[in-house]
């Protein structure tokens, strides 16, 4: 692990990680996005990280060419009292992969570690997933085939054209409505569809969900669930939902939609906007 990254903050202390062999061929970097959640790093080959720095000589001019990471690194910012408690975890990542399959999320091998620093231990969960390139889908940008040609826009080097790019990434959406209200119905749980960056579009029209770790369950009354860090997630995941539906694939939702006729009502929404406010105004004080 690059030494710059060899202390990471994890709330108000300082976590040194010495579970990483710094030797090898890899050098873990922090990544440029972040989340509320989980400390992103990018698994970087050394030699091109090494083009980067030092720079390479392509067509008689010097390069400095992104290096590219082989995988990501997660680690959960929460502390697990049990094995039990972390083993759940495991077992609802093990659900999003059956229903969503590896095309529709970053895979990840998740894996625990007994970390032991200054003699005090703690139980961490980590993953190794497979890293996306791409765009962040911002499923409140309307109108969403807009917001896709967008994105079509920002990415370059690809070789489709944008009609045929965007039939692609809007039926790859469609699987993924159906999987997870498939997922939904036969589990009760639902995925953190609502971060900014929990949805990425490809060049190559693929359309994945890479925070695979904050699964909640949803409730079939009146309660309106908030997750570990006060936000609710299950009330806003299904309104990303139907926003998918809604705007980007431009279907035409039922009213009598049992999943949207329960969750998304008038009265639950402005309750749902109260809890999304106190949870900003937290994250801000
Ligand atoms: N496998 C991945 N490939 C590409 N980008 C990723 C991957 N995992 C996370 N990211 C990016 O890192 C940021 C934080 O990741 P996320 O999984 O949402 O963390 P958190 O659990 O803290 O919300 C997001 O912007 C997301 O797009
Ligand atoms: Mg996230």
């Amino acid at each position: 692990m690059d030494i710059r990254d060899r202390s990471i903050l994890s709330g108000d202390k300082v976590l040194k990680l010495n579970f990483i062999n710094d030797s090898g061929p890899y050098i873990f970097r922090r990544y440029y996005r972040s989340g509320l959640r989980s400390l992103i790093f990018e698994v970087l080959l050394a030699k091109d990280v090494e083009k980067e720095t030092q720079g390479e000589i392509i067509d008689g001019l010097k390069m400095f060419p992104r290096a590219k990471p082989k995988k990501m690194f997660r680690i959960l910012r929460n502390r697990f009292t049990s094995k039990d408690e972390i083993l759940t975890e495991i077992r609802k990542y093990t659900i999003l992969f059956t229903y969503l399959g590896p095309g529709l999320i970053a895979a990840s091998e998740e894996f625990i570690v007994d970390y032991s620093n200054m003699g005090k231990r703690e139980i961490v969960l980590c993953g190794l997933q497979e890293y996306i390139e791409g765009e962040i889908l911002d499923p409140w940008r309307t109108p969403g085939e807009n917001h896709l040609r967008d994105l079509f826009t920002a990415m370059s080097e690809t070789d489709m054209t944008p009609e045929v790019w965007l039939g692609k990434v809007k039926q790859n959406i469609a699987r993924f409505v159906e999987k997870i209200r498939k997922m939904i119905a036969h589990t009760g749980y639902i995925p953190d569809l609502a971060g900014i960056g929990n949805l990425i579009v490809t060049r190559d029209g693929r359309f994945k969900l890479v925070d695979i770790n904050n699964i909640v369950p949803l409730k079939p009354d009146d309660t309106i669930l908030i997750d570990d860090k006060g936000y609710p997630s299950c009330d806003v995941s299904v309104d990303v939902l139907s926003t998918l539906e809604r705007d980007v694939l431009q279907k035409s939702l039922s009213p009598n939609d049992p999943l949207y006729s329960h969750f998304l009502t008038p009265e639950r929404k402005k309750q749902v906007r109260l809890l999304e406010k106190t949870f900003y105004s937290r994250l801000t004080a």
